[in-house]
């Protein structure tokens, strides 16, 4: 009898760990990962490493830390105006059990869930152990845009929520107001809950504004909003993230998630809130550091020969690579897994292929792009530049 469930067996292993592995054999600079290569900010680290020491180290309240809530309502009102109780929020261990515990908790098996695709690779396998089904809506590029019609069209009987990730992971793009309130409308007309993951809300480029879908007119009542601190202060490892919606909503959701996690680790709690108050002055710190990473990037790409998307927020810069690969390669690379697998190996610098971000039936849209990470000091991507500009010469 095979030990594997057929809930988990179809999931094989992510692509992401094959392409750490490889990357690490053949060490390459890895921009392929979404963590930071350098550290949490100094008052952060402190604040975990002082309750650490003093005697924060039981089990914190199921909900969360009454401080870590305060402080998550308080920047809810801060950055987006948002007035919210601190019942309101649950903590979780990150973004990741938020959407899950979101998704076991409030829907049934045999509804539907709406998702943008490409799409982050947990919520799909989230929605099948749920036994919710998935219904995709494109995003196409250059702009990752969508169809209005090819959205409305989605929603059925059985729709149950959609889930938006603005910034979006991997396209970078941060969705408009506009774009919302084409959302929004449908949610309502429909009954629908919107989920969204907002994990990279502070990270948007070019004076890009990062909307919350649920401070528009209608959806407070009907949105779960999902963050985290790793993006934002670049702790990816901590894994301390929460959901915010009404009442009802957050107790559905922990419903899920008293009996998956109960409670997160309590000392990072205590850090999170003082992270979350650090003054404006660190936010806007972040944006320009990372502003200055991204076009950095983007410039290096295009003079190595990618064709690049400018992001509007987030991590990630997608890029065409077609024009980058030497013409004796080119023609026997397939698609974006060869393609990074080749990149590896040969010039040493690993990527991420987003066809992972596509249902299989569909994964030859992303076969041309390649997904590079830029939240990396400016010694990695100096180190890849190098690499990846001497693939020009090597080409020519
Ligand atoms: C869109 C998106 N959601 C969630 C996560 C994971 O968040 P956390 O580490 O808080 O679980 C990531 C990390 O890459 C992400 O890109």
């Amino acid at each position: 009898m095979p030990a594997m469930a057929q809930r988990v067996a179809p999931f094989g292993t992510t692509i992401f760990a094959e392409i750490n592995r490889l990357a690490r054999q053949h060490g390459a600079i890895n921009l392929g990962q979404g963590a930071p290569d350098f550290d949490a900010p100094p008052p952060v680290l402190e604040a975990a490493i002082r309750a650490l020491s003093s005697q924060l180290n039981q089990y914190a309240p199921n909900i969360g830390l009454p401080e870590a809530r305060a402080a998550i309502a308080q920047h809810a009102q801060r950055f987006y105006g948002q007035s919210i109780s601190p019942d309101q929020v649950l903590i979780t261990a990150g973004a990741t059990e938020a959407m899950f515990a979101a998704i076991l908790g409030l829907s049934d098996p045999g509804d539907e869930i709406i998702v943008f695709q490409p799409v982050y690779d947990s919520y799909v396998p989230n929605m099948r152990m749920a036994g919710v089904a998935p219904r995709y809506v494109n995003l196409y590029p250059p702009d990752w845009t969508f169809d209005p019609d090819e959205l409305a069209a989605a929603f059925t009987p059985r729709t149950k929520a959609i889930i938006i990730n603005t910034p979006h992971n991997p396209t970078g793009k941060c969705y408009t107001r506009h774009e919302l309130a084409i959302i929004a409308e449908l949610c309502l007309r429909h009954d629908v809950l919107a989920i969204t993951d907002e994990v990279y809300e502070h990270i948007t480029y070019d004076g890009a504004q990062h909307v919350r879908l649920a401070t528009l007119e209608g959806m407070a009542e009907r949105s779960l909003t999902i963050s985290s601190l790793g993006k934002t202060f670049s702790a990816t490892g901590w894994k301390v993230g929460w959901a915010i919606g009404a009442p009802e909503l957050v107790e559905s959701v922990n419903r899920a998630h008293q009996f998956i996690t109960y409670s997160v680790a309590t000392p990072l709690q205590a850090a999170a809130a003082t992270a979350l108050q650090l003054p404006d002055s660190y936010f806007e710190a972040l944006r320009a550091d990372y502003q200055r990473k991204r076009d950095w990037l983007l410039a290096m790409l295009q003079s190595a020969g990618f064709q690049p998307l400018a992001p509007q927020g987030g991590y990630f810069i997608m890029a065409d690579w077609r024009d980058a690969a030497p013409d004796h390669i080119r023609d026997h690379i397939r698609d974006d897994v060869q393609f990074a697998e080749w990149l590896i190996r040969e010039v040493g610098v690993a990527c991420i292929p987003p066809s992972a971000f596509y249902r299989p039936e569909e994964k030859a849209r992303a076969a041309h792009f390649a997904r590079f990470a830029l939240c990396k000091r400016d010694e990695t991507l100096q180190a890849a530049a190098e690499r990846l500009t001497a693939l020009r010469v090597r080409g020519a």
